[in-house]
């Protein structure tokens, strides 16, 4: 499995070309330091001076595999571009989320302390839900390849890869700086488990610390229904029949017939957590 997935990873860097952008540490620091320029530069010209040194501060690549979030969970990952990574955005308020997502993945319900999002499905189907504020009711549908919803900032919501196959979505932002606060983690782990065991009618501090030491990385697997009907299991390893269509898959990626877009986010089990 492991080796699949540096395979796949490294097929995506091949078709990205060699960057001329440096990587690592030093990248790091550069991204750093320009960031901090931009946020002390009081005008917008004089942003676009201190990016125009290198056409490459304009350019970002959402398949660099150093992106790749780490630790990510068991069906995906999401990769983002903000005020913390593309130094572009600062001042701009955009960024820009691509999630890669295998098999049945879910986007763990979460919100987003400073921005509304767009968020469009590519290339398969995603079920979402949302819910804005009490008294608002519980929102669900879903969105077919090309199709958009809008989260209003605040909002808990989440997506569902329903297909057995991966899919993507891109999730734009109004701010170069929109947060992210997972409910799940948010209630079970962060919180004292004493307050929240009273908030859910005294249901034991053990028994909070129990759901917390369950909670998966995101991207997570989705519902029992979808894993079963795609030939999954939770436990986080492939099925022989789900090996064999991936290896398919990277053979027909390799004999050109595929995009490198159709491979990103496939599980690969048993290299993280949980
Ligand atoms: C931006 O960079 C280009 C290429 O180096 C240069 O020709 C142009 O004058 C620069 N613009 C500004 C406003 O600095």
């Amino acid at each position: 499995m492991l080796s699949l997935r540096t395979l796949v990873f490294a097929s995506l860097a091949f078709t990205a070309g060699v960057s001329a952008i440096p990587t690592g540490n030093l990248h790091k620091r550069l991204v750093n330091d320009l960031s901090h320029d931009l946020v002390d530069e009081p005008t917008a010209l004089g942003r676009f001076k201190l990016l125009n040194q290198s056409i490459n501060n304009f350019i970002f690549n959402f398949v660099d595999p150093n992106l790749v979030p780490s630790p990510k969970g068991k069906d995906g990952f999401v990769v983002l571009a903000t005020a913390a990574n593309f130094p572009a955005t600062i001042g701009n308020n955009v960024a820009m989320g691509v999630g890669f997502m295998g098999p049945c993945g879910l986007n763990v319900p979460h919100l987003h302390p400073r921005s509304s999002e767009l968020l469009l499905s590519l290339g398969g189907s995603l079920v979402f839900g949302t819910i804005t504020e009490n008294g608002g009711s519980f929102i669900t549908g879903t969105l077919k390849d090309h199709e958009a919803t809008v989260f209003p900032v605040g909002s808990i919501h989440f997506q569902q890869n329903i297909g057995c196959d991966p899919v993507q979505f891109v999730a734009g932002f109004g701010s170069d700086d929109p947060g992210r606060l997972d409910i799940g983690p948010a209630l079970f782990q962060d919180l004292p488990a004493d307050y929240v065991g009273v908030s859910l009618g005294d249901i034991g501090v053990k028994e909070v610390e129990d759901i917390a030491a369950k909670i998966p990385l995101n991207v997570a697997w989705g519902t029992q229904q979808c894993l079963d009907t795609c030939g999954l299991t939770r436990a986080g390893q492939w099925t022989p029949d789900a090996v064999a269509k991936a290896k398919r898959q990277f053979d027909e990626f390799m004999s050109g017939k595929m995009k490198g877009r159709d491979f990103a986010g496939l599980p690969t089990g048993g290299d993280s957590k949980n």
